[in-house]
């Protein structure tokens, strides 16, 4: 059946320019004092900003920045932020570790998670007295819903005498029935020492059974996994490496452990999403493949712009539900407050302490890549 047009002409385009923008749908203008604030912003984001959108984008910078200095806030942004969030309004920025430690330090009394909600429920765990805001409570992540509090209880029914490391993408119900939290900046650290302080030569990973089986090719303790992925980085494969290196000879691949084995069996370089930043920024590599979520491209090539980015493209719909617009929502209705029931927090934030305790490396650890990575490991 053809598709029926119920509003206007086929094709509205005078209507589409009439429509407001979401500043104007709040009341604000781009008036002298919001060109005044932000006119000098801009030159970081004209990659990916064309100077017509800027006024519809400009105000909502400036009231943003404005509520942050109000209310004592600041935004936690993760490197997988769009250039505007990212580099506008966040605060501070990083991978997930980094934004753990920044939560815990911080002394504004608001944290605003440009990120997904388990970061969320990680600040709040680490800062119980600060209001913690989700800009959208529907940010969640494919590893954290693949497993619950539940599931871990039974793991460690089954195998009682061995220590559970949990990545950081979980609930705060998962974090609180394991022994230490990781990070993919930290996993083989964290693995190590969980083992050593048990006095044992295997341990439990969960949820994602990738960064598992990457971690399990850097240590010779041996990783039992959940069969958890990363909806994103699933979905490359070493045959799209390949590919890519066919298509652009000379480029340097760089990807995030959260792919598969195979994914770092064909790559240059593997690790959180800091470290590839930094890979990129120290190397002198002149044409890179970041095979990580598309955004981190962008923020990247923004801070490098002699180096040219090949970009395979994989969006996390999650991350990409925080924006300008719900962000200044967050901070003028002071939503979406994220708690923790306390018994659980004072768990979970006992993983995490153990894990925030491990020495701070000089470099961003790095994954082994290359043929013959892949190791086996046993599945729950
Ligand atoms: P890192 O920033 O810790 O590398 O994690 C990536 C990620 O997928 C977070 O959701
Ligand atoms: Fe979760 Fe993957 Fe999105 Fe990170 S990129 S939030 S791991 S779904």
């Amino acid at each position: 059946m053809a598709r029926v047009i119920e509003f206007g002409q086929g094709c509205d385009i005078p209507a589409a320019r009439l429509r407001p923008t979401a500043a104007e749908l709040r009341g604000l203008a781009y008036d002298a004092e919001v060109k005044a604030s932000t006119d000098h912003l801009y030159a970081d984001v004209k990659d990916f900003i064309t100077p017509m959108e800027w006024p519809a984008v400009a105000p909502l910078v400036h009231h943003i920045n404005k509520l942050k200095k109000a209310k004592n806030a600041v935004i936690l942004a993760h490197n997988y932020m769009t250039p505007d969030v990212f580099r506008l309004v966040g605060d501070f920025r990083g991978d997930s570790l980094q934004l753990a430690r920044e939560a815990a330090r911080t002394d504004a009394k608001v944290i605003v998670q440009a990120g997904v909600h388990f970061m969320a429920e990680t600040s709040k765990i680490l800062s119980p007295d600060k209001t913690v805001l989700i800009p959208d409570l529907r940010a969640g992540c494919s590893l954290a819903a693949s497993i619950t509090g539940a599931d871990v209880r039974l793991i460690r029914q089954r195998y009682p005498n061995l220590p559970i490391v949990t990545y950081v993408n979980t609930t705060a119900d998962v974090k609180a029935e394991c022994d230490i939290t990781c990070t993919s900046s930290n996993a083989t650290q964290v693995v190590e020492h969980i083992a050593a302080k048990w006095g044992v030569d295997t341990v439990i990973m969960v949820p994602d059974e990738f960064l598992a089986r990457n971690t399990a090719a850097n240590t010779d303790i041996k990783i039992i996994a959940w069969q958890g992925n990363c909806e994103v980085h699933v979905k490359f494969s070493g045959e799209d490496v390949r590919q890519i290196r066919e298509a652009h000879p000379g480029a340097i691949v760089l990807a995030h452990p959260e792919c598969p084995p195979d994914v770092l069996e064909e790559a240059d370089f593997a690790g959180s999403t800091s470290a590839l930043s930094s890979y990129v920024r120290e190397s002198g590599a002149r044409k890179v493949v970041l095979l990580t979520e598309c955004s981190m491209s962008d923020n990247v090539a923004a801070d490098n712009p002699g180096v040219e980015f090949v970009k395979p493209c994989n969006l996390c719909p999650h991350m990409k539900r925080i924006s300008l617009e719900n962000i200044y929502d967050a901070l003028v209705g002071m939503k979406h407050e994220v708690t923790v029931p306390e018994d659980i927090r004072i768990r979970a934030k006992a993983a995490i302490d153990a894990m925030l305790a491990l020495p701070k490396p000089k470099v961003f650890p790095k994954f082994k890549v290359g043929s013959g990575v892949t190791t086996p490991v046993e599945l729950i």
